[in-house]
């Protein structure tokens, strides 16, 4: 009889944690265990029910509200970690590199982006979407589609800055200081080329003929 009476309280016990569990977990309760299970006083759980569970049955543990699993190892977080992000307590996410927010949702671009450019995840890596116009890391290279020539430098989208001696929009125009003459053409800083018969730094000389 003291066996049973035990049983009963036993039983009254297993069933308070099941009806708890379920009241207070509602659609997000970890697995739970269904309700009018018998818990067995003399149960064995190998490896033992950790973070507060309680062993009900052979190697069946309750978990308490915030973990799950066979041995109720796992933390839940509720909603889910995002973007890779692990759960280590209830409730508390630890984010990859890249994340942040409660629930790692929030993705951080280190140094920021630049020139209008948006911080999004791509395949759980952090990276600037840069304008068409922009490109790098952070956006910060604008990009020239005509190509800066000459040692040029695209400073601005469009905007090359040329080097001395250049010109144009791709620096792709010699400057002579003095023009070339009789027809001669300028293909370098201060340097002609000069059409026959003439010849010299400005295409000034004519060349004598035999
Ligand atoms: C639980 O396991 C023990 C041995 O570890 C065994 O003696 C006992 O009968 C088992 N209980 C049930 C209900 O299977």
């Amino acid at each position: 009889m003291v066996s049973a009476g035990h049983g009963s309280a036993f039983f009254l016990f297993a069933s308070l944690l099941a009806f708890v569990g379920i009241c207070s977990g509602g659609s997000d309760a970890p697995r739970g265990v269904a309700v009018g299970f018998v818990f067995d006083p003399k149960a064995k759980c190998d490896p033992p029910c950790e973070h507060g569970g309680v062993c009900i049955r052979n190697n069946t543990c309750f978990c308490s509200k915030g973990y799950e699993g066979e041995t109720c190892q796992y933390a839940n977080c509720y909603p889910k970690c995002k973007n890779g992000g692990e759960c280590l307590r209830p409730g508390k996410c630890r984010c990859l590199p890249g994340f942040g927010g409660r629930y790692c949702h929030k993705v951080m671009c280190d140094g920021g982006c630049w020139n209008g450019g948006e911080c999004i995840a791509v395949n759980g890596v952090a990276k600037c979407n840069c304008p068409s116009s922009w490109s790098g890391s952070k956006c910060q290279h604008a990009i020239c589609p005509q190509g800066c020539r000459n040692g040029g430098i695209c400073v601005a989208p469009g905007i090359c800055s040329c080097p001395e001696g250049w010109l144009g929009g791709a620096c792709h125009t010699a400057v002579c200081s003095r023009p070339c003459l009789n027809g001669g053409k300028c293909i370098s800083p201060n340097k002609c080329r000069c059409r026959p018969p003439f010849s010299g730094p400005h295409c000034e000389e004519r060349k004598k003929l035999h």
